[in-house]
């Protein structure tokens, strides 16, 4: 930290977060395209359907490794304390720029925990789903029938979840992006959306 930066994220995060979006883009593109007839069309940007259809498992394998590296870099301060299930309750004033009466937000606020919970259990519903689909032969009906339904609906909770975090992270929040490209942000910003952590940081 200097004067004038707050450090973010260190490379190590920046690295594995870039690695699980681009990842993350490329699963949902071809999964789309694999799933509906009308959305097939985004098969020819990813080499055509049969490239799209063998090439989709694999980025879910590169997709859940990097996943897995974040879940372990983040899973303590992800944790919900007493203050975030106060700001969860009162989300809706967020949403509306009305912070008087939500609790501080530390390194991360509760919207982008809960965000990632989400995304850490549609994963592995993701990764469950998926080993089933792959591998067909080695699973039973029952088995196969239920990744059909599970497979889908949590790449549908999981693409809106992600829409909901880039519109958040580039739009919503200006400035937030350079903490995850460059690896800092201003005092100034620490201050006004994580005031908690930079209170943490400066002493
Ligand atoms: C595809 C485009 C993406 C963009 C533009 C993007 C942008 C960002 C930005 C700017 C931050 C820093 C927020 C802050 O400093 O408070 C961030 C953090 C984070 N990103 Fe992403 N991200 C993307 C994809 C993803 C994906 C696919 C995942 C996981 C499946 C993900 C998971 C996270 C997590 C867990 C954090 C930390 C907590 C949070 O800010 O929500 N990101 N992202």
């Amino acid at each position: 930290m200097s004067s004038d930066r707050v450090t973010r994220f260190n490379a190590a995060e920046r690295i594995v977060h870039w690695v699980v979006a681009l990842a993350f883009v490329y699963v949902a593109l071809t999964g789309l395209a694999i799933w509906s007839p009308r959305l097939f069309w985004l098969a020819a940007v990813f080499g055509g359907g049969t490239t799209a259809r063998a090439w989709h498992p694999w980025g879910g394998v590169v997709f859940t490794v990097f996943l897995g590296a974040m879940f372990l870099k983040w899973m303590r301060p992800m944790r919900l304390d007493a203050d975030d299930r106060t700001w969860l309750a009162r989300a809706h004033r967020y949403a509306v720029h009305d912070h008087a009466g939500l609790p501080e937000a530390g390194r991360f606020n509760a919207g982008q925990k809960a965000l990632f919970w989400l995304q850490s259990a549609a994963a592995v519903l993701l990764l469950a789903s998926g080993v089933v689909l792959w591998l067909p032969e080695a699973a039973s009906r029952p088995l196969r029938e239920a990744a059909i339904l599970i497979h889908p609906l949590a790449a549908v909770a999981s693409i809106g979840g992600i829409i909901l975090h880039v519109y958040m992270g580039t739009a919503a929040v200006p400035k937030a992006l350079r903490g995850m490209i460059q690896g800092w942000v201003t005092p100034r910003w620490a201050a006004l959306h994580h005031p908690k952590w930079y209170r943490e940081i400066r002493k």
